[in-house]
């Protein structure tokens, strides 16, 4: 019988923000539920560290009680090298690291880089210099964070680029939103309950909103995000992506291409045709952004879909920082219906919520009759995830490590789906940059811009 192949995580950008807080958790994760049982971390950055202190940093982002030997099993298989990304030389001592590891078993790799996008280009390259790319005997595949790129021309450009070292089969654009349990819910609540997929068109629905706040500033990512801003780090990817599985065409089937392609699809058909955007004051003292740094913090858009189904259906966004609280949901609004009491008509059809955070679930809004009354109220009919599945379901990252694993590249970004959401933003006309206080509801402007957005919002 063929001895279990183990898998070699090798991380760049090992010592950065996102590997402690959700790679470290994930693999941590998977490891619990048993999703992985022979690997090795290998984390790389330019700066001094270890394979301890890589696996301790990420120990203080994993929620709940702690498993002592899944951890342990973490710590001891995390290990680093210091190298400079950019420096053909380095590589070579990669590449000897890479080969021991093979040699001892850990054949199958996955190459995360956790970068900017400018280093993806030397970094694929470097990789295949040393060899470490071909497929002989094992799998190699290669995971890309998001931003990938910065416009349309500069994904195209990268793209091709990357497309010389690794087949799209072995590559795995990363948006984590989709790795998360009730993003993975939407098509499942969508096409396996005809009680709602017949009226999931222009002719219910009244309007949809994705709305991602956040309660936090930019914490140590200055120099990444002033370079981006909300509408490229949260709209490009999370946000577009959510909406092209709430208003895609039903797939053949939910595995393959065929949600790939019908999100790629749906994305051809998206215009954003209003954008409000504002930065919190403060920003720019913030450590790593420029004075005089005009990055939007805080973006609200509108949207329209020109398609059979949507058209004439307004879209809301809205993302920002450091706003009153954290709340990422999915709305849709139905249509009222007709008055048929003499006198209390329900006031608002029926909505619908998928909510992410906090308190995963799905939330339906219906009129039911109010005690001794002949008039009709709102009644919540609430699903809470955790109550249903405890609270320790699978993080989005650990699902993604897991279908990348599989070879599943459902969860991820594929680059026709990419160029089509950087179409849309490249057309982003940000106007005037309202500024916001921390911890309020955004800039003064968005009141005006909600009321003549045609869109319910709770
Ligand atoms: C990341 C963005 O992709 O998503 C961050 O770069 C943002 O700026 C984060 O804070 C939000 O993710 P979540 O899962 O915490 O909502």
């Amino acid at each position: 019988m063929e001895k279990e192949k183990g898998v070699l995580f090798v991380v760049f950008g090992a010592t950065g923000n996102l590997t402690k807080k959700k790679l470290i958790p994930g693999i941590y994760n998977l490891v619990k539920r048993k999703g992985i049982k022979k690997f090795k971390i290998l984390g790389i950055a330019r700066r001094p560290s270890s394979g301890h202190k890589i696996a301790m940093s990420g120990k203080k982002h994993i929620d709940g009680k702690i498993d002592s030997s899944a951890f342990s099993n973490v710590l001891a298989n995390t290990h680093y090298v210091q190298m400079d990304f950019s420096e053909s030389i380095d590589y070579v001592k990669l590449q000897q690291r890479i080969q021991k590891y093979e040699s001892d078993g850990f054949a199958n790799k996955v190459f995360y880089l956790a970068t900017g996008s400018d280093k993806f280009e030397v970094i694929s390259s470097n990789l295949k210099k040393i060899g470490v790319t071909k497929e002989k005997k094992c799998w190699t595949r290669v995971v890309y964070e998001k931003p990938f790129g910065k416009n349309l021309k500069s994904a195209k450009k990268l793209n091709a680029c990357i497309h010389k070292i690794f087949d799209e089969k072995q590559i795995y654009r990363i948006d984590h939103y989709l790795g998360k349990e009730l993003v993975e819910n939407v098509l499942v609540l969508r096409f396996t309950n005809r009680v709602l997929e017949p009226v999931w068109n222009k002719y219910h629905v009244e309007s949809i909103s994705v709305v991602l706040d956040e309660n936090v500033g930019i914490g140590e990512r200055g120099a990444y995000y002033d370079s981006y801003g909300a509408v490229l780090d949260m709209v490009q990817n999370h946000m577009l992506q959510l909406l092209s599985l709430v208003t895609m065409e039903m797939p053949e089937s939910f595995s393959g291409d065929f949600i790939q392609n019908k999100k790629a699809e749906l994305l051809k058909n998206v215009r954003i045709t209003k954008t409000l955007v504002g930065q919190y004051k403060g920003y720019t003292s913030e450590s790593g952004i420029p004075k005089n740094s005009k990055t939007e913090t805080f973006a609200a858009h509108l949207l329209k879909i020109k398609n059979p189904r949507w058209n004439g259906v307004p879209i809301y966004f809205r993302t920002g920082k450091f706003l009153g609280k954290k709340e990422s949901k999915i709305v849709i609004n139905f249509k009222p219906v007709k008055c048929l009491f003499d006198k209390t008509c329900p006031s608002n059809g029926n909505s619908l919520e998928i909510r992410l955070f906090p308190n995963p679930g799905i939330e339906l809004i219906l009129n039911s009759k109010s005690p001794g009354k002949q008039a009709a109220r709102n009644i919540k009919m609430d699903f809470c995830y955790d109550c249903e599945y405890g609270p320790n379901t699978p993080e989005g990252y650990e699902n993604l490590f897991k279908d990348i694993l599989l070879g599943n590249q459902t969860t991820f970004t594929r680059e026709d789906e990419l160029f089509n959401s950087w179409k849309i933003v490249d057309k982003v006309s940000r106007g005037k940059l309202h500024k916001y206080s921390k911890k309020s509801t955004g800039p003064k402007a968005l009141e005006k811009f909600n009321k003549n957005s045609g869109v319910r919002l709770a």
